[in-house]
């Protein structure tokens, strides 16, 4: 008999047992499982509701209340507080729009993904809209990035002084917005696709009741004019794609700010090494396999060597990393 190996195979079945959940969760979401948890309920009446085998559902329901989706309270299951926080339409941090833009990704493209290696054709399907797109990445944002880039951008004294910011690929606002109310005398100003400003971010600055101080500029930031006279511009998770591509947006940035002005930008980027960190590696990856062939994320040395050969000094570099999102702040002065 073999003796009990060195290393145990631990990791390996983790990611086994990761694609499993998934699917449980999957399943969940796609019935509509935990609107029905918000009360306890027994898993007869749940299957009842949702038309799914009473047994099975009994089985994921404590298979979910082991992945810690569900508490049970003696034989009635009912929502833990982390689905209560992200799962359910009402809070304010329902990840509902992300994760069909999540779980679209797993089910129609990286079930493709040995189709795409072998460099076969893979047809990429978007089940999603633009505007959900959009409020995915609120959904995200608000997970912490925001509130977290919104009270250092509130300290920086360019932001007290700024008349004029910019928020370049601003998608669904909130940015511009958080800003705005922040500091009273401040215009705002969110340069986005004109889809996505007419399907998402026009409603959500008036939602806010913003929209005399947060201004929409439709237009694409890669072809058109993106204004001048800023103080302070702003790009998060928006400056992606290849050195040409980053080196001309660079330029036109630089030419929009006033003298002295800064760029934040906030971005995901692979170690120095290239093996970390596994979440943006993975979406790497992705974006290479299914949208652009050859598609590399920088690394923040390759980012900083792009902002000087625009004549851009970094002035700092902030760690904003949470574990959806491997973040970096990078805050450089026009020079
Ligand atoms: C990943 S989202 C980030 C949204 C937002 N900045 C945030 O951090 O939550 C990237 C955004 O950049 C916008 N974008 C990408 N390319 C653009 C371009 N060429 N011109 C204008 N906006 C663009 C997209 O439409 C999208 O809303």
């Amino acid at each position: 008999m073999e003796s009990i190996p060195e290393i145990l195979p631990d990791e390996i079945y983790r990611t086994i047992l990761h694609a499993e959940k998934f699917y449980i969760l999957d399943a969940a979401l796609e019935l509509g499982f935990f609107e029905k948890l918000k009360r306890p309920t027994s898993s007869r009446e749940l299957a009842t509701f949702i038309g799914t085998d009473p047994k099975l559902t009994e089985k994921m329901c404590d298979s979910l209340v082991a992945m810690g989706l569900l508490r049970k309270e003696g034989n009635l299951y009912v929502n833990s507080s982390l689905t209560d926080t992200y799962l359910v339409e009402g809070s304010p941090y329902c990840q509902k729009n992300l994760l069909k833009v999540e779980r679209s990704m797993i089910k129609d493209r990286w079930t493709q993904f040995l189709e795409a290696l072998r460099g076969g054709t893979v047809k990429v399907e978007r089940k999603y809209s633009v505007r959900e797109f959009t409020l995915a990445m609120a959904e995200s944002a608000l997970r912490g990035e925001l509130q977290r880039t919104v009270k250092i951008l509130s300290q920086l004294e360019e932001m007290k002084r700024a008349r004029k910011f910019l928020d370049l690929g601003g998608g669904h606002g909130l940015y511009a917005i958080a800003l705005a109310k922040a500091f009273p005398s401040l215009h705002t100003y969110v340069l986005e696709l004109p889809n996505v400003i007419e399907s998402t971010t026009k409603e959500i600055v008036d939602r806010y009741g913003m929209s005399d101080r947060v201004h929409l500029i439709p237009a694409d930031f890669t072809k058109d004019d993106i204004g001048s006279g800023y103080d302070v511009v702003f790009a998060s998770h928006s400056l992606y794609g290849k050195s040409d591509q980053l080196l001309s947006i660079l330029k036109k940035i630089h030419a929009s700010l006033n003298s002295g002005g800064i760029l934040v930008s906030n971005h995901w980027y692979l170690d120095e090494s290239r093996e970390g960190p596994l979440r943006a590696l993975l979406w790497e990856l992705h974006l290479a396999s299914f949208y652009h062939k050859g598609f590399d994320l920088f690394t923040l040395k390759e980012f900083i060597s792009h902002l000087n050969k625009t004549s851009f000094l970094v002035e700092d570099v902030v760690e904003m990393s949470q574990s959806d999102s491997p973040s970096k702040l990078v805050i450089a002065r026009r020079v």
